[in-house]
Parts: structure tokens; sequence; C-alpha cells
């Protein structure tokens, strides 16, 4: 082995696909998680347990490490809907990060990510941003807007909605365009770190001249809008359903109803809201190169068959929501 990074949620989505490409190249990785492989499996990936309470232990699992990928997030925030906590926690890895000594530190946020959001888990995602951008370690923030592929559930739920319901509600006019990136796109962004700056077709932000804190967005080749998304898997999966623009309360108000029947917040008012206000596209070149409508068109007879539950995939601990 070549050398040791740390990959909060190794088992999980980004992280998964993070951890995959590292040891493909030779390195060990070693992950901070409150969970279990998969179904128990055996592993490459060192565990070490994720206790907040001890800064210790969160110290040492740094030790020897080179470059420190956090995927660390709550989606929905803690069970007031806040993403306090979160920043809270982002900020205790970065520290113990820091004090440990590791070279680099690559963060996954979000497209967009800003003080003056409307949104609070944009405005939660750009006080991590800044507390990077104040490390004296090199940083690397990869921004994605939405991701597919891999463990990613967006596109499977939203294929199990067009094939289960004989009305498919899409919120306002659908014409707001969505550009997601392939998981593993994301993944080579992450690892490649440092070495982004010489991808010709990848480009690199930085906030004043020959600063080491680099910040790229994580966008894929296509940007359908999304009205022309839900059509594509309507036909990629033989779906008969109606498609019906709606008025966003109306979409909010099924999706609850829908989120009752399978034990799930199928949708937060703030991710579509910001979809609708067009915060799940960018301008810029593409930073990932898998299509996305190739990829449905690639995986519709797999997409769609059964509701992929996010909040009873992963034990919930605490004081925490899914
Ligand atoms: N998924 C998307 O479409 C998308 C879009 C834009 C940005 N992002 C960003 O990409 C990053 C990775 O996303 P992902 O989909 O790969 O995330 P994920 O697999 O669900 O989780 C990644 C990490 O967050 C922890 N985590 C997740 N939910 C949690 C909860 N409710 N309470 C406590 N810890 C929780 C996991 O801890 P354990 O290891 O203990 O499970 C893991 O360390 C996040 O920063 C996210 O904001 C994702």
């Amino acid at each position: 082995m070549d050398g040791v990074d740390l990959v909060t949620g190794a088992f999980g989505n980004a992280g998964s696909a993070i951890a995959a490409q590292l040891g493909e190249q030779g390195r060990a990785v070693r992950t901070l998680t409150t969970r279990s492989p998969e179904g128990g499996e055996p592993t490459d990936i060192e565990v070490r347990p994720l206790d907040w309470d001890d800064a210790t232990a969160l110290k040492d699992a740094f030790d020897g490490v080179e470059t420190f990928y956090n995927t660390y997030w709550m989606r929905l925030g803690d069970r007031h809907g806040s993403y306090d906590l979160a920043v809270q926690r982002c900020f205790q890895l970065i520290e113990a990060a820091e004090s440990a000594g590791v070279e680099r530190i690559v963060h996954v946020s979000i497209a967009h990510a800003s003080h003056r959001s409307a949104y609070p888990y944009f405005r939660a995602k750009a006080k991590v941003e800044e507390r990077l951008e104040l490390s004296d370690v090199p940083t690397l923030v990869v921004r994605p807007t939405l991701l597919f592929g891999g463990q990613s559930v967006l596109l499977n739920n939203l294929a199990w909605a067009l094939r289960k319901l004989p009305v498919f509600a899409v919120a306002g006019r659908g014409d707001y365009r969505v550009r997601p990136i392939h998981v593993d796109d994301l993944a080579r962004l992450c690892v490649l770190g440092p070495h982004l700056d010489d991808e010709p077709e990848v480009h690199v932000d930085r906030l004043i001249d020959a600063s080491p804190h680099l910040v790229v967005d994580a966008v894929g080749p296509d940007r359908p809008t999304y009205m022309d998304l839900v059509r594509e898997i309507r036909h990629a999966t033989g779906s008969r359903v109606l498609i019906v623009r709606t008025p966003t309360p109306a979409v909010l108000a099924g999706s609850r109803l829908i989120g009752a029947l399978v034990r799930d917040q199928v949708l937060d008012r703030d991710e579509l809201v910001s979809t609708v206000k067009g915060l799940a596209d960018t301008e810029g070149p593409p930073t990932g190169s898998t299509s996305l409508l190739g990829w449905i068109r690639d995986h519709a007879g797999d997409l769609g068959h059964h509701y992929h539950n996010e909040r009873t995939s992963r034990p919930v601990p605490a004081g925490e929501s899914t």
C-alpha cells in the first residue's frame, strides 16, 4: 500500500466511490463511521467508530493520514431540520485532521453554496467552505448539484413513482434544468485533487492567485429540463403515467402522502424549491463525462422496481434525523 487516506461515508454513496478509486490506486483507506459494511461483508477499509464526544479518538483516527476526504453531511439536518449539527461536526472533523497534520482536505459540498442563499442547506455548506478557506492545510472543495449512479436513490425513486402512479406531478413549469454528475465522475474529481489543475477540460477556481484552496463544480455533460428528465425516465421504463404540471405546494402535499406510505421523507421543500429556482444547474463546462440520459437508457430495466428508502438504510443515533 502507498499511503493512508481517510474517507468519511466510505460505506455511503460518494464516499464508497472515492474509497474504491483510492483502493484501485493502491492506497489504504480508513473511515470514521457509525455503521458497518453492507451485510457485514469483509472489507479492505479500516473502520474507526465515530464518537463525536471523544476528541482524542477523533484526532487519532487521522494518524498517518495524507488526504482527508469529507463526505459527512446530514441531508435533512437534525431532528429539528437545522444544519448546525452537521456544520459543527464537519468543523470537528476538519480540526482533528488539521491537528493530526494531514496534507490535504477534499470536501464534498454543493453547487451554489452561499452565505446569501435563501436555503439553509446551501448557507450551511458555505460555512464549511469558509472554514476550509481559513485552513493552513491545502483544500479542494468539490461542488456537485445532484448525484446519480452508485447508491444514489434519486433516479430510482423517480422511476419508481413513474412506474407505480397513474399521475405524476411536476412542480411549476418543469422548464428548470438539472445537471447531475455520475458518482464515479465526482469521485474522480476528488481523487485527482491537486492534479485537477493539469486537466485541460476541468475549470478550477482559486479564491486568490496561488491560493492552496481550490473549488470545482462537479457537473455532468447533460442538462435536461426537469420535464425532459421525467419524460426520458417514463419512456425508458415503458411507464404510461400521465405527467401534469402542478403548483409546488401541491407536489409537496402529494409527496408527503407518498412519504407516509413508504415511511420516508420523499421530498424536502427546500430541495424542491431550490431545484425549481435553477440551483440544480450551473453554467460552465462539464467536469464529469458520463451522460445522464445514456445512463438512464442503459439502466432502465433495473430502475424503479423498488423504492429505495434512505431513512431505513442507516442507523440513526440519538439527536439525528435521516
Ligand atoms: N446525494 C446527492 O445528490 C448530493 C447532491 C449534492 C451534494 N451532495 C453532497 O455530497 C456529500 C455526500 O453525499 P452522499 O449522498 O454520498 O451522502 P451519504 O452517503 O448519505 O452520507 C455521507 C456521510 O454522511 C453521514 N450521514 C449521512 N446521513 C446522516 C445522518 N442523518 N446523520 C448522521 N450522519 C449522516 C454518513 O455517516 P455514516 O458513515 O455513519 O453513515 C457519511 O459519513 C454530502 O456532503 C452531500 O451534501 C450530495
